[in-house]
């Protein structure tokens, strides 16, 4: 039997500028490939970029968050990543030595010295000034140091390095680019848990550190990624344009917010129901980093008054460990269908010349905990220091096909079976052999990485059916 969890993981990973007394002017030359400094690298490869597909494992409650196994190093090792629009570093935790780690899936990837990035590096540029404002750089043979610091307050402190990653791509080829990442060696966390269910994090933001960047300068990809979050954990992680439904999603355009890498289109009016609620989301962001959904304070006051008065008499509030505001029913809900006939849709407007709305059922706010409560998936973003930023979270991003497309500069979305497989044939050659599905196969979510192969094996049958049985 599972242990309970002790508490809820609250996991917003969403880069944070350090040095708030900074004024954090943007790098002009910083932004990805819209146009930009990679055209020219990418003219030097003959062939077409291809994409690539990775199983997701994790959920948002209990787990909290969704990763992805990448095989990383020579020869490649699989680490576990926590997969993050919200920034743009993608690290992993590192005996460089270690100062301070937590208890991670897999060894601690070691570094050698060949392998590190120098400071006067275009990337390490990238990287400071994505993270503060300010590159500093005092000798041409330094290091690239960095601190990361997340909204949930935890923070990375680690040096930039080289290795590469091993990528099947949907081609039939195996890519193996050399990539620049962090080496984690001093990692702070919020809560007292040391033991980390990911080796680190996969920063997937806009600036050119991120991985889909150098993916891009690499000609390996386009940059454009995409994530389908199954409601029931799992899912799919795509790198490319193979897979993009552009006709059929909806789009916005990416609003040039004025500092950070974030995806954002800029800000939204907010409607319950059919009725507004008179309040916009100044600045809205997608970040799957955040398991929850996070609004500015003035727009969740107006979310929680419009819920409570809406509210059927059958429910009650309760108090839960979970999550701020819980209510109960007559018997305790069993999964959140049992509850969201209970609730109003939430809709947001994106002000972007025509209407672009996206409509958020109650299963992409609300949750159901283990003591059979509902609770609401969104949050009081003033509580954790956001101001005047919204955060679209896993919750709401939620069985929906969520496309970053940086070569168009927009942002896509479309509702889609994520527990299915992706039904492009083609994208099948794209998941690693040995990697588990964990999406068809209930109650394996979190699998030890050293187990799938095994256990792929042993359901050869079961996964070569659940592979052909997509639409
Ligand atoms: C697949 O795409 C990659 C990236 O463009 C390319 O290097 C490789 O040659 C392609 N493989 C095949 C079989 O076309
Ligand atoms: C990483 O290593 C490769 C091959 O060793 C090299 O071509 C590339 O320039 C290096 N990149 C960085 C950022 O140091
Ligand atoms: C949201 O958080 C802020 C800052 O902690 C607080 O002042 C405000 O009352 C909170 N709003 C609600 C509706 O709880």
């Amino acid at each position: 039997m599972a242990p309970p969890p002790a508490g809820l993981v609250l996991v917003a990973l969403l880069a944070l500028v350090l040095a708030l007394a900074l004024a954090p002017a943007p790098a002009r030359g910083d932004k990805p490939a819209r146009g930009g400094a990679s055209s020219s690298i990418a003219a030097g490869a003959e062939t077409e970029p291809s994409s690539a597909v990775f199983p997701l494992y994790g959920d948002v409650y209990p787990h909290g968050l969704y990763y992805v196994a990448m095989n990383i190093g020579n020869p490649p090792k699989p680490y576990f990543l926590d997969v993050d629009s919200g920034s743009d570093l993608t690290w992993l935790q590192c005996d460089a030595p270690c100062r301070s780690c937590n208890e991670v899936p897999h060894p601690l990837y070691r570094p050698t010295k060949s392998k590190l990035v120098p400071c006067v590096h275009r990337l390490c540029a990238s990287l400071h000034n994505g993270l503060t404002g300010k590159h500093r750089c005092d000798s041409p043979h330094e290091q690239c140091d960095y601190v990361i610091k997340y909204a949930d307050q935890g923070s990375s402190t680690g040096v930039l390095i080289n290795d590469s990653f091993a990528l099947r791509l949907t081609n039939g080829s195996v890519a193996r680019p050399s990539v620049a990442f962090g080496c984690g060696y001093d990692q702070q966390v919020r809560s007292g848990d040391l033991s980390s269910p990911t080796d680190g994090v996969l920063g997937l933001g806009t600036g050119s550190v991120s991985l889909l960047s150098q993916l891009k300068q690499r000609g390996v990809t386009k940059n454009v990624v995409g994530h389908c979050l199954s409601l029931r954990g799992g899912g799919f992680l795509f790198f490319g344009d193979d897979l993009v439904p552009y006709q059929r999603a909806t789009w916005t355009p990416m609003a040039r917010s004025a500092f950070r890498n974030y995806y954002s289109p800029g800000s939204a009016s907010l409607y319950f129901g059919d009725r507004s609620l008179g309040v916009r989301l100044a600045k809205v962001v997608f970040d799957s980093g955040s398991s929850f959904t996070y609004f500015a304070a003035k727009p969740y006051q107006a979310l929680v008054t419009a819920l409570k008065d809406g509210l059927s008499r059958t429910l009650e509030e309760e108090p839960d460990t979970s999550l701020p505001l819980c209510w109960k029913g007559q018997e305790p809900f069993k999964s959140v269908l049992d509850v969201r006939k209970e609730f109003k849709s939430l809709v947001l407007n994106f002000a972007s010349g025509k209407k672009t709305l996206m409509e958020i059922p109650p299963e992409n706010y609300l949750i159901v905990t283990e003591n059979g409560n509902a609770c609401l998936g969104i949050l009081n973003g003033s509580e954790i220091g956001l101001k005047d930023l919204s955060i679209i979270g896993d919750i709401t991003m939620q069985d929906h096909m969520v496309i970053y497309d940086n070569e168009k500069g927009k942002i896509g979305w479309i509702r889609a079976p994520c527990d299915r497989a992706p039904n492009d044939i083609n994208t099948v050659h794209g998941f690693e052999e040995g990697y588990c599905w964990p999406q068809f196969l209930p109650g394996i979510i979190g699998l030890p990485n050293e187990d799938c192969p095994a256990y792929y094996r042993s359901n050869k049958e079961r996964f070569a059916k659940a592979q052909g049985g997509g639409r």
